[in-house]
This record gives structure tokens, sequence and C-alpha cells, in this order.
């Protein structure tokens, strides 16, 4: 049975003790209630290990944005995969499109990083997501089902079998523009059917596959309740936890 998950990206936000208090903050709501999925924090590099130890002994676990794709040595400002596994962290987030917008990040690219994860015993986040012109001329899937190849389909069926693949349609993040439901759970399918066809049915049906995009607190429980839809990977609205805590309640 594949993981329902909620996913926090706290992007480039928060100094180390706004980092902290949000964790205390979020721990203190989350105790005694009952939470029917994994909780996932996604923070800057510099904060993963205090929040670790925040989190320790709970069911939320920590995840990096990114990580090199080398494993070490001379590459200034750098970090590794074994480094962010030192700090507690046990997933990281892989293919954000601001990586590969801003970052120049390619498939090649993030095919090394996604190995280097798999082998420090972390848990990939891939994001895939097409922009909003090749879904306006059609090509969203095509798009979705190639970034899947390029940097996935090389991997063995056991590193696959690791993987948690986060759908975020570029032209919905940040801008208040969410996919509809509809729009989700079609993408959502395609992706499980393309995993299916490379891996099989029974690592498909495993994979969790989270929705991002301006998913929020209004719109969590109409997306999360699409059967392909296994949570969401949120960024704004995982930056206050009173807002956060009702995406995490819109699972049951
Ligand atoms: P958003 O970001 O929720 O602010 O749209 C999602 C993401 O980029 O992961």
């Amino acid at each position: 049975m594949r993981k329902k998950i909620v996913a926090g990206n706290w992007k480039m936000n928060k100094t180390l003790q706004e980092g902290l208090s949000f964790s205390n903050e979020l721990k203190g709501l989350l105790d005694n209630k009952t939470i029917n999925c994994e909780v996932i924090i996604g923070t800057p590099f510099i904060h993963l290990s205090e929040v670790a130890k925040v989190f320790d002994g709970t069911k939320i676990h920590v995840a990096a944005q990114n990580c090199a794709n080398k494993e070490s040595g001379a590459y200034t400002g750098e970090v590794s995969a074994a480094m962010v596994a030192s700090t507690g962290a046990k997933h990281v987030i892989l293919g954000h499109s601001e990586r590969r917008a801003y970052y120049h990040e390619t498939p090649e690219l993030l095919k090394d990083k996604v190995l280097l994860a798999l082998s420090n015993n972390l848990t990939p986040i891939f994001c895939v997501g097409e922009v909003l012109n090749e879904r306006e001329s059609d090509k969203h899937f095509e798009v979705v089902a190639a970034q899947l190849k390029d940097s996935l389909f090389k991997l063995s069926k056991e590193d696959f079998a690791k993987l948690i693949i986060a759908y975020e349609p570029v032209w919905a993040i940040g801008t208040g523009k969410t996919a509809s439901a509809e729009q989700a759970q079609e993408m959502h399918a395609f992706i499980r059917k393309t995993i299916s066809e490379k891996y099989g049915e029974e690592i498909a049906d495993n994979t969790s596959i989270l929705y991002g995009g301006s998913c929020n607190a209004g719109n969590a429980k109409e997306l999360f309740s699409n059967p392909d839809v296994d949570g969401g990977l949120i960024g704004g609205a995982s930056l206050e936890p009173v807002k956060f805590l009702p995406i995490i309640e819109a699972i049951n």
C-alpha cells in the first residue's frame, strides 16, 4: 500500500530561529492528534539538523531541498547527499522546477543527484511538471513522461521503488492558480501508467505521487480525494503552522 504524504517546502524562507519556532509550534499543534499521513518538512540546509532534533521521536521527517551532484571534494558552496543524511534528514527534494529553471539543472545532472541520494539512504522526492505553454500546446503528457524517463528510468526496480514523485505543474506554483482536481487526477493516473509500463503494476501501485502547485487549506481536500493523488508538496501554505495543519488534516 502506498503512503499518503504531506510535505512542506519552505524554499528560501525563514532564518534558523524562525524555522525552530515554526517547528516547535507545529509539533505542539500535532501533539495528541491522529494524523493519517506522513509529514515531511523541506527546510534550507542550515536548518536541517536543528529542525530534525525538534521532531526527533515524532512521525515528522525533515527533507533537504537539494543536494550536490558530486560525492565530495572541491565544490565550494555545495552540500553532498552524505552531509544531508548526517543531519538526520530522511528525504531530499530533487528536480524542483525552480532548480531546473534558475540553476539550469538538466535531466542528466538530476540522474546523478538521485543516485547519490539513494546511495546515502535518502528518499528523493522527485518533481516533474510542464510549463504553461506546454500545457496550452497539449504537450504536458509528453513533457512529464520525458522528465521521468530521462532522469529515473535507468534505475533498478529496487531503487525506483524507493522514490516519491511530485507532479507540480509549473504554471500552478506560487501563482494561486491550482490545477483542477480533474487535471491533477488525469496527470497522476498518466504518471502511474508510465511507471507501470516500465516497472510493472505493483511498483506503480506502491509509488506515492504528490500534487504541488498552490495547494492550500481550501483546495487540499478536493485534490487529495482523487484516487491517484497521494498527498501534496506544499510551498507557500507550508510557511505557517496554522495554514499547514489543515492541509495535513485534509488526508483521511
Ligand atoms: P506553492 O509551491 O505551493 O507555493 O505553489 C509548491 C512547490 O513549489 O513545491
